[in-house]
């Protein structure tokens, strides 16, 4: 057995108000804490974004009642009513901003991102789902504008070279890959379908360049974005599916069966998904949170048993090797065996400590 610190996942999406027919609070936290996930940070592009303060603290109050691990938050902005950001400021741990079309339609055009950096002031880090040539462009701006970045779900080579060159180069960015273009072939995704669907899409060949680069990446985030079976295989005609894969009960397991190959060790595991994101995030901690790993575990991943309520995984059907056996979140046993041991509300929502 080896017992692991409870982890964090800085990227999920739980879907909570506005679309709980895919997820929310309470079956997005069961989910985490299967996965060994004690602590998550949820993305602003729900149906109503969240790019006030009103919508942010009504967010946190449903949180409040349904969450059974710790949760916190980020910032949206589209732009406009940029005065509502440093409202939010306080109680988030950074701003999400998508430079590129992705679920939600959230996009912003380089011009609103300058004046949105101005408004954005204090240290936190602003988190950005750019694509390809935008991760340049955003890095420039960041210098410029001496902001802190974090790119999200680095997933191709020139992507991740623009990121190796910047910290060459002494700037403060940090990124972050995925399990799914971590371990998912081009291959697997046209198998799957519109299940292998999300943004980024995975491209032919890179995530040999990932694992072989795995040195400059800071963290592992699922970018946890259930999406229901019927809307995954009825697409509004002429449209395409919604993009995004679950990830939280699917993410450790996947890593344990990496460090089961020694294609990856154990502290560097911890270093990707609990120091790191402690650090780059101000996460506050405690000593008597802790998951335990059957290490030697084999089991079979299956869409029947996840806690997740969208109820599939694109992994379904591997094997693993490592296994979740029991986690405690502040000394309390909250899951052994398969089984969550607390109610909705047990979790807490937490703000940054800076
Ligand atoms: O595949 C994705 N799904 N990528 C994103 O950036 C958003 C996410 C979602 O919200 O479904
Ligand atoms: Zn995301």
């Amino acid at each position: 057995m080896i017992k692991l610190p409870g982890l964090i996942d800085v990227h999920v999406h739980l879907r909570d108000p506005g679309q709980t027919e895919k997820e929310d609070f309470f079956t997005g936290t069961s989910a985490a804490i299967a996965g060994g996930f004690t602590t998550v940070l949820d993305m602003p592009n729900n149906k109503i974004p969240i790019t006030s303060i009103k919508s942010l603290k009504e967010k946190q109050k449903i949180a409040r009642e349904k969450t059974v691990c710790d949760i916190g938050f980020y910032a949206g902005s589209l732009g406009i009513s940029l005065e509502e950001l440093m409202k939010m400021e306080p109680y988030v741990f950074g701003l999400k901003l998508y430079l590129n079309k992705t679920t939600g339609n959230f996009i912003i055009d380089e011009k609103k991102l300058i004046k949105i950096f101005v408004a954005w002031k204090g240290k936190k880090p602003i988190l950005v789902h750019a694509e390809s040539d935008m991760i340049e462009n955003v890095i420039k701006l960041a210098k410029k504008m001496n902001k802190k970045i974090h790119i999200c779900h680095v997933s191709t080579k020139f992507e991740l070279k623009t990121v190796i060159k910047a910290k060459r180069h002494g700037l403060v960015v940090t990124c972050g890959v995925t399990p799914h273009h971590l371990f998912l072939s081009w291959n697997d995704t046209n198998k799957l379908g519109p299940f292998g669907m999300m943004k980024p899409k995975i491209e032919k060949g890179y995530k040999e360049f990932l694992w072989e680069n795995l040195n400059w990446i800071d963290v592992i985030e699922s970018d946890h974005a259930p999406h229901t079976i019927e809307e995954k295989n009825h697409p509004p005609a002429g449209g395409n599916p919604p993009f995004g894969v679950p990830g939280l009960e699917t993410t450790l397991p996947l890593l344990l069966t990496a460090v089961s190959e020694n294609k990856l060790s154990i502290n560097r595991l911890i270093e990707l998904c609990f120091e790191n994101p402690k650090r780059i995030f101000n996460i506050k901690t405690n000593n008597n949170t802790w998951v335990e790993v059957d290490e030697k575990k084999e089991y079979i991943i299956d869409n029947k048993k996840l806690l997740t309520k969208c109820g599939w995984s694109p992994f379904n059907g591997w094997k693993v090797k490592g296994r979740v056996k029991r986690v405690f979140i502040r000394g309390i046993k909250v899951f052994e065996d398969g089984k969550l041991l607390v109610k909705s509300g047990f979790g807490e929502v937490i703000k940054p400590i800076w």
